[in-house]
């Protein structure tokens, strides 16, 4: 204990603060209790309905718990990208971690897809226009922290950017602004206009941070020794096929069982060709490109549910 005081001191000392004030402060201070350190109410005074039915509170809550893992996902990738001294076993650990919380993601998304009534979501969705899970910040800058710009790229316009394109100019030509775009006139729909006018500046600062921190940049810079370790490789596999191949094809999944639910198919809120647009086998979004073979890359999104491949050796892919 002696010593344990002394530490305390020292450290208080050391931050210019009295110590003596900091131990009568601790004859006052209340215990500690779970549901403030939880700050459980605060959580669970967040769910606004905007109808009175009562599916719309899972709508709701299922959109917040992504968000929950979202947020731990970017804390995993902040501690790789910006560890000083990184080795193949923590940032396989790390990538673990995170696609533990997407495969969770991914497995649960049947609590769209099957856990509301049609009914009712077809009624609540129309309170919803022009909102959409598009609009989710964190899912976009998961992408930026995971890999280079140019993977997210629209795959028409690869060719003119490279390296030294302005972040506002990749910016425009990312995959997502198919979205947003009226095919015919290419002017910006509500849904991204708004988003943009939110969080613009957040994304293209976002961007500049993990344009060489990036979990595939980072890779990429390991010593052979470290980037040829086969469970890194392994991790980093499995997270790039569950975000771009599962989750997708879940999510995809969801949306087609509602807005094909009636005689003619529905719009989607955001307003998107969301068939073509949201079908992993189009978009062929990948994280880590050179982790998999040419035929898994040929094939990528048409492996529907079926896990990825668990390589016993560095035998056949692209790096
Ligand atoms: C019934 C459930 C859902 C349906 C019907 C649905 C539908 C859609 C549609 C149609 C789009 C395309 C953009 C648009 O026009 O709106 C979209 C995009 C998106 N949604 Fe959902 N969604 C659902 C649940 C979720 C959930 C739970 C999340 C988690 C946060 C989410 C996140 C996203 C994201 C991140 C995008 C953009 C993905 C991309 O750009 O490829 N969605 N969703």
């Amino acid at each position: 204990m002696d010593q344990l005081i002394q530490d305390i001191i020292a450290k208080l000392e050391a931050e210019g603060q009295n110590p003596k004030t900091h131990f009568e402060g601790m004859l006052f201070s209340k215990p500690m209790n779970y549901w403030d350190y939880i700050q459980t109410e605060a959580l669970l005074n967040l769910q606004t309905q905007r109808t009175n039915l009562p599916d719309e509170l899972i709508f709701i809550m299922y959109h917040q718990i992504n968000e929950l893992l979202f947020k731990m996902i970017l804390w995993e990738i902040e501690q790789v990208a910006f560890n000083k001294n990184l080795k193949a076993n923590f940032f396989s650990s790390r990538l673990d971690r995170i696609s533990r919380y997407f495969d969770l993601l991914s497995g649960s998304f049947k609590i769209m897809g099957d856990g509301m009534e049609v009914a009712q979501y077809m009624k609540f969705r129309n309170t919803l226009a022009p909102a959409s899970g598009f609009q989710s910040a964190q899912y976009r800058m998961i992408e930026f922290g995971s890999t280079e710009l140019i993977n997210l790229i629209d795959f028409r316009f690869r060719s003119s950017i490279n390296r030294n394109t302005p972040f506002k100019h990749a910016f425009e030509h990312l995959y997502w602004q198919a979205a947003g775009k009226n095919h015919e006139t290419g002017e910006k729909s509500t849904l991204i206009n708004l988003f943009e006018e939110k969080y613009m500046d957040t994304f293209i600062r976002f961007m500049k941070d993990y344009n060489t921190k990036n979990l595939w940049t980072t890779y990429k810079n390991l010593p052979d020794t470290e980037k040829n370790n086969l469970n890194l490789v392994n991790s980093m596999r499995h997270y790039d096929h569950t975000v771009n191949v599962l989750w997708v094809m879940e999510h995809f999944n969801a949306a087609a069982k509602y807005l094909e639910s009636g005689k003619k198919s529905a719009e989607a809120t955001g307003g998107s060709d969301w068939k073509k647009y949201m079908h992993p086998k189009y978009q062929k979004r990948v994280f880590f490109p050179e982790l998999w073979t040419e035929e898994e890359l040929k094939t990528w999104g048409e492996q529907n549910l079926e896990n990825h491949k668990i390589l016993t050796k560095l035998e056949g892919i692209l790096i």
